[in-house]
Parts: C-alpha cells; structure tokens; sequence
C-alpha cells in the first residue's frame, strides 16, 4: 500500500492543467452502453474510477480500446449481458447510472447496489421512483436491483424529483433517451456533469432539451448511433487545487477550467481575501494576505458544492476569526474532523454543522483518509501546515485525481507518494 508523505509550509507557484471531470465521466462511460456504435471519448481523467468503469464495460462485452491516456474507444454493437457483477459495483457509487443505460438499451438490467463515500446513508429511492414512472419493474433483493421492461418498453412520463439528485436525474435522463414518447423531468439537478451526460447522448443523436435548469425534457428516440465526445473539464478538481493555493499561499495558474463552473467556489474564497482572476479557459489564484473568516453552506449547483466541503474547511482551519459551514446535502460529512484536530485545528462538528475557530498555524500530523474529498482536503492541510504529513488510505483520493502528486510538484508542493504497511479495507468512493 501508499500513503502521502508532504512536507508543508512552502507557497505554491506555477501552472496546473484540469483534467476530464470524474462526475461526469462516470455517468458517460455507462451511456456508451446505450450506442449502437462506437464513442470516442475524450478528455477522460486518469483516475480509478474510470478504470473500474471500462473494467465493468469490458465485463458486459463492450470492446474498450484506450488510443491514448485520455481517450478511449467503447463500441458496444454487440454486448448481449445485462447482469453486472456484486464487487465491481460495490467499489464505486456510480455503479448505479448502469442500471438506467442497461435498461434503456435492453429493457432489463441485473446490477448489485453501489457503494459509496460513507457519509450517511446514500439511497437509491428517487432513482428506482423514475424508473417505475417509465414503465419498468424494479426489485431490490440480496444486494442487486433488478429492473425489467421487456413486455412494454419504458414509456416516457412527468416525473417529479421529491429532491434534488445529481444520480437520479442523470440515471432517469439517460433510460428516458431510449424510451417511446417525451418524458419531463421536474426539479432536475443542474450540476454542470448533468449537462455534460446530457450533451454526450444528444451527440449520439439523443433529444433532451433544458439540462442545467430546473426542468429537462427528453423525447424518446429508437436508437443512439456512435459519435466523438469531449469530457469536460473538473470543477471538483479545480476547486481543490484553488483551495491548495488559499491554504498555503502562492500565485498559480489553473488551466483548463470553465470559469462559469467555478463561480460559487470564487465567490467564497474572495470572501476569504482570496485573489482570483479569470483569463478565459483558466483561473489564476493568489493567496498572500491571511484568510479570513467566512461561512459556507453547501447546496446543490448553482450553491457552494458540497464536494467543496472538507477543502474549504481545511482553509478556514487558518482563517482569521470564526467560521461556520452548513453540510446541506449530506447527514454525516464531516467524519474527517478529528484529522484535522491531531494538526492543531480547532474545529467542533455536529450533524450537519460544523464551527471552526481559525488558528495561526497547523502542524504535520499522521493522518488516515476517510473518503475521496476528505482525502483531498486532508492534502490542503498538509501542504498549509508547518512539517510533515503523511496521508494513509489514499486508495480513495486516487479515484477521483489525476495525478494529484505530479500535479502539486509542478507548482513546488514537497510531496511524495511512498510505500507502506497495509491499509483498512479498500471501501467505495463517492
Ligand atoms: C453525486 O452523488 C456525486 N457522485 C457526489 O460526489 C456528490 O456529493 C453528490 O452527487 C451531490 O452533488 C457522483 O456523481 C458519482 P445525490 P449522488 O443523488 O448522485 C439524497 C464526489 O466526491 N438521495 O445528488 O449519490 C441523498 O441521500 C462524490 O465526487 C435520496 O434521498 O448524490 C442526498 O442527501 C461524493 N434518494 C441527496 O439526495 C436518492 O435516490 C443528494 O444526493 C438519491 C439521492
């Protein structure tokens, strides 16, 4: 096994390129189920997630051919299984978006609940809901959900969400791209990987119409043909390198970005005495004044994204004065509090509060991460605090970062992936 070994306390100065956005990429790769013919998809992040994904595609039949580090060819003419196996599913909570592919595309699908990030129970109800709405029959049992359509074909329906579900809007907009009729989507995410999905099926000859507003329509088509598609770029992973650069200072240039995606994430951090300029595709950061302090509440997009919340915290763990951050979307996402406590934070979590009382400085500490933004905002710390960190059960930050180490070396980080004794059990990701 690996841990992080990083030596902090050195502002970052430099270029860091984005990569293809995981979000986004997990729920495309499974819709390339849905093509009679060949994707080529470009701009996929390197990251463990997806390996799993064309592990998983390759596993139904589907020829997978890599033509470079970033672009892959799926060509699914010819898949014929429509059963997924329990422990490639269980190791990632996108497993689910194979469910509405495979359903679209045979009528009928076999695929094991997901696992995912453990901060609170994690459903599929609004999933299994749309579903039904379309004519299928879902079952749960012994692990697996079963959903069938075979006798009638999924027919479109008006479908309101009870909340707002990144998953269930994206797993009910790609079952609806093959079903007969228009189908309405009420109360739809609106993160920009629900764009993303929706642009891809629409290249591959898809009718959806409204993704990123509240309401999305599809009309139903007979068949996807095969097509070139561009991932785009990870807001996620944008964000948390703007974070690296707000905790420990510096002046870096992020490539790659698109600037409207990272709004919310601007906004908070100028509130915190941030500098950020926006020069098209990129986003240059500059930290040299302390933070300060702020609040944060997590929301579904346009909102602070919830997936920003550990990254965030770890830069007010330094701010001057008190902060408050709200976990609006999830139960229980702050398990990684008593990390930052061994660095000297003084941080107080409840539910879905937490209060943090900015210190001058962190210092390095042995820390284990708990789940993959956790992980990262634990790297945040590190590179901030004064001597060494090291971050255990980075398994879960590899799923969702491209070369996160290459990356931070190239604007200077003192950070280095070594081999060490063996990790708790390897669990799912976000
Ligand atoms: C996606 O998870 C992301 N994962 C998560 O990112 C992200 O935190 C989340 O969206 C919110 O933005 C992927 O895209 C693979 P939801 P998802 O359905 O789809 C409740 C990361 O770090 N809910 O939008 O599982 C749910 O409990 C990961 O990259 C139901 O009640 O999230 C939660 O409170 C971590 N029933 C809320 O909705 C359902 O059927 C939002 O969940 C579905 C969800």
């Amino acid at each position: 096994m690996y841990k992080y070994v990083i030596h902090g306390g050195k502002p970052l100065f430099g270029e860091i390129e984005i990569s293809g956005a995981k979000n986004a990429a997990v729920g495309i790769l499974p819709a390339a189920l849905m093509v009679d013919g060949v994707c080529r998809i470009e701009n996929v992040p390197q990251i463990s997630d997806v390996t799993l994904c064309l592990e998983i595609l390759s596993g139904l039949g589907a020829e997978v051919r890599m033509i470079n580090k970033n672009t892959v060819e799926i060509d699914s003419r010819h898949i014929r299984n429509f059963s997924v196996p329990d422990d490639l599913c269980r190791r990632m909570r996108a497993s689910y978006y194979l469910i509405g592919a495979l359903l679209g595309r045979f009528g009928k699908a076999q695929v094991s609940l997901p696992g995912g990030c453990d901060f609170g129970i994690r459903p599929i109800d609004l999933h299994i809901k749309g579903f039904e709405k379309l004519g299928a029959t879902v079952s749960v049992r012994s692990g697996f959900v079963y959903a069938n359509a075979e006798e009638d074909g999924l027919t479109g329906a008006h479908i309101y969400m009870d909340q707002v579900s990144v998953g269930a809007t994206m797993n009910v907009m790609m079952a609806a791209a093959l079903s007969k009729g228009q189908t309405i989507i009420e109360t739809a995410a609106k993160e920009p990987h629900v764009v993303d999905l929706a642009n891809f099926l629409n290249t591959m000859g898809a009718h959806i119409m409204g993704a990123g507003t509240d309401v999305i329509k599809i009309r139903g088509v007979e068949r996807l043909h095969g097509g070139t598609y561009s991932i785009i770029p990870d807001q996620i992973e944008a964000g948390t390198y703007m974070a690296c650069v707000a905790a420990a200072g510096g002046n870096v240039l992020i490539r790659n970005v698109i600037p409207k995606h990272m709004d919310c994430i601007t906004s908070k951090l100028e509130e915190m005495g941030v500098e950020v300029r926006e020069d098209g595709d990129n986003i240059r950061i500059i930290r040299k004044r302390p933070l300060t302090r702020t609040n944060v509440n997590t929301m579904p997009y346009p909102g602070f994204p919830t997936d920003m919340q550990p990254q965030i915290t770890a830069c007010l763990c330094l701010a001057n004065g008190t902060s408050r951050v709200n976990e609006g979307v999830w139960d229980n996402r702050f398990r990684y509090v008593n990390e930052f406590r061994r660095m000297g934070a003084k941080i107080q979590a409840d539910g879905k509060w937490a209060v943090v009382e900015g210190v001058s400085q962190l210092t390095g500490a042995p820390l284990q991460a708990c789940d993959l933004r956790a992980g990262a905002a634990m790297v945040v710390a590190g590179l901030a605090a004064k001597g060494t960190t090291e971050i255990g059960n980075i398994h879960y930050i590899e799923r969702g970062y491209d070369d996160l180490v290459g990356k931070l070396r190239g604007v200077g980080a003192d950070i280095t992936i070594i081999a060490c004794p063996d990790e708790d059990s390897v669990t799912a990701a976000g």
